[in-house]
């Protein structure tokens, strides 16, 4: 299937949070509520977004963060039967496009050191590890800190 030429990526809504809940519930062991959801809708520095097929249904999404030049991604997620469709890999592309337009030297985040799937995918986009945070989850496991600095990365392109 070629996936990305029917995928729409806009700006996520309260409308959405229905079908975001419930992909978020699938997709972490302690979810995000609402809440969370809704304080990232309000906040200035946030541009939440989600990915759509052709039928309207949210198939994923990301929450990233720009404040001045720093980037971050908070959350991303795929509904678990359209993974391994290069669709996390369309979310993050497009944040990086987004913040890169926006003024970002820079696009952190932080990831389980179990989520083997998540790394891979940071890696091959251009994300290196910067540093841990340890005991940093509930059940206690580190968080690897990766950045994207897009300055190296248009080095990398240019050469
Ligand atoms: C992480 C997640 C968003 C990836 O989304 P996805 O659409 O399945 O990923 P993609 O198809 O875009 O994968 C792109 C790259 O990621 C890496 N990747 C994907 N699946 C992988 C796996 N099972 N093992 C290792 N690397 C993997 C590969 O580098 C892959 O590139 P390739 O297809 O050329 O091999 C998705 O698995 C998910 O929603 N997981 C649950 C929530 C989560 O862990 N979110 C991240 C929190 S930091």
């Amino acid at each position: 299937m070629d996936t990305h030429s029917k995928i729409t990526i806009r700006a996520m809504t309260d409308a959405d949070l229905e079908e975001v809940l419930a992909i978020e519930n699938e997709s972490f062991s302690h979810p995000w509520n609402r809440d969370h959801f809704l304080d990232e809708l309000k906040s200035v520095h946030a541009f939440p977004l989600v990915a759509i097929d052709p039928e309207e249904s949210i198939i994923g999404y990301i929450c990233p963060r720009l404040l001045l030049d720093e980037g971050h991604i908070l959350n991303l997620a795929v509904r678990r039967k359209f993974r391994g469709q290069r669709l996390g890999q369309l979310l993050v592309e497009r944040v990086l496009n987004d913040c890169r337009v926006g003024g970002g030297s820079t696009v952190s985040l932080e990831v389980r050191q179990s989520n083997k799937t998540a790394i891979g995918l940071y890696l091959q986009m251009g994300f290196v590890e910067t540093g841990r945070r340890r005991n940093y989850y509930y059940n206690s496991e580190d968080a690897i800190l990766m950045e994207y600095n897009f300055d190296d990365n248009e080095v990398d392109n240019a050469v």
